[in-house]
Formats: C-alpha cells, sequence, structure tokens
C-alpha cells in the first residue's frame, strides 16, 4: 500500500481521532496431513475471500463501543467467523504488528492465534453460518505451505492472489516468524519487500 508505515502498537494507539483503527487475525493450527499421502500439510492457516474479490483475515473496523482493539477483533471475528469462535479469544499477546495507510486513515493491526485443530475444525464447520457469511465473508481458505515439484503450485501461486492492505506481508511475516513454513521457503522465494523490515525502508 502506498504511502503507508509499520509502526509501534503506542504510536498507532496515540494517533489522533482522524484514524480508524482495524484488527485482523490468522488463525492456525497444527496439521498432520499429507496431501497425496505424501506432501505434509504441516499447518492449517485460514485466510477469507472477502467482499471486495481480495484475500484477506478475519476482523473489521473496531468501533467506538468496544473497550479495547482486541474487543473489537473479538466481536468481528464471531461475526464473520459464527459461533465457534466463542471458544478462544484473541487477547494483546497475540498481537503482531501495527500499519498506518493513508487514504483512507485506517491504522491495521494484526494478530496471530493458535488453535487446536479442533478448535480450527469448529470454525470451519461454523462459518457458513456466521452472520457475515455469503456478505462481507464469500469464504473461509487454508494457504497451502508446500510448493508443488513444479516450483510454483501451493504457496508461490497462492502468493499471486489479490490480496487486501498488506495481508500478504502479515501472511508472510507470521510464517515465517512462527516456523510455520520449512527453513528457507520465504527466501527460496525471493519476494522483494516480502516482509515488514524490508517493507519499512521503501520510500
Ligand atoms: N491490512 C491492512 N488493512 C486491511 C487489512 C489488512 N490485512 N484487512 C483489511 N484492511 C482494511 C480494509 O481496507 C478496511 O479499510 O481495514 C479496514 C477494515 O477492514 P474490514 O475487514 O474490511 O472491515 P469490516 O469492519 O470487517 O467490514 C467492512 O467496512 O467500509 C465498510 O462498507 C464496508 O461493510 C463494509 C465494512
Ligand atoms: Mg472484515
Amino acid at each position: 500500500m502506498a504511502g503507508g508505515r509499520w509502526l509501534e502498537l503506542a504510536e498507532a494507539l496515540g494517533l489522533g481521532s482522524g484514524w480508524r483503527h482495524a484488527c485482523h487475525a490468522m488463525l492456525y493450527a497444527p496439521d498432520q496431513g499429507l496431501l497425496f499421502g505424501h506432501i505434509p500439510l504441516r499447518y492449517a492457516v485460514l485466510m477469507q475471500m472477502r467482499f471486495d474479490g481480495r484475500l484477506g483475515f478475519p476482523g473489521g473496523f473496531v468501533d467506538a463501543q468496544d473497550s479495547s482493539l482486541e474487543d473489537g477483533l473479538n466481536r468481528e471475528l464471531l461475526e464473520e467467523l459464527g459461533e465457534a469462535a466463542a471458544a478462544f479469544r484473541v487477547e494483546r499477546s497475540d498481537y503482531r504488528s501495527s500499519y498506518a495507510g493513508t487514504r483512507p486513515r485506517v491504522v491495521a493491526h494484526f494478530y496471530a492465534k493458535r488453535l487446536t485443530p479442533e478448535q480450527l475444525a469448529a470454525v470451519e464447520a461454523e462459518a457458513p453460518r456466521a452472520k457475515d457469511h455469503g456478505l462481507e465473508v464469500l469464504g473461509l481458505v487454508r494457504v497451502p505451505l508446500y510448493t508443488l515439484l513444479d516450483g510454483v503450485g501451493g504457496l508461490p501461486a497462492f502468493l499471486e492472489n489479490s490480496f487486501i492492505g498488506v495481508a500478504r506481508e502479515q501472511l508472510l511475516d507470521a510464517l515465517q516468524d512462527l516456523g510455520l513454513l520449512e527453513s528457507g521457503f520465504i527466501q527460496g522465494l525471493k519476494i522483494p519487500g516480502g516482509h515488514k523490515k524490508q517493507l519499512s525502508m521503501d520510500p
């Protein structure tokens, strides 16, 4: 996103009333599955197809009636994912980054929460009954973490999709930092600006 920047949470919280705050979360769980019986899935990582045709993470705007960023985030998760999101709470300790975009003035806070495989399966099962299903949320998707033998199928092809805001950078940063990928994967991808430290040096 042109014109935006990564910033610390304390600075983000001090931005004036001209700024709206939004919170989104990457939910993930270990996955012992094998694609075609031999390609390890490693983790189930959830994203969603949004109303605008882009991929993003569940979450949304924090409202005036929310008493904290996390209250707003957990309310949005209930609306977008349904009742299975009531079985856990995304906390400040799950916070990862903040990004301030200038047009419009929205500061997007990002969280990552590890669930049990059962909790994640319940989210996927309940999602079609969520309030926002078929409206703001067109469906949940799992992120393929592997690369097929052609060197493109899997995560490289997934990353060619269109993403909202800095969702692609948030995804890559979390996958790398939380150790969800096989080592060396991101380096092998040769993605310019593939994580926030590189991005923050962009003009
Ligand atoms: N990175 C950066 N910004 C993001 C990200 C992200 N990963 N995901 C979303 N945003 C931005 C969006 O562009 C939007 O400006 O954060 C803002 C809020 O996020 P949404 O999830 O789109 O908001 P939500 O509250 O769930 O609902 C969307 O907002 O503008 C209205 O009419 C629109 O009803 C719709 C609602
Ligand atoms: Mg949303």
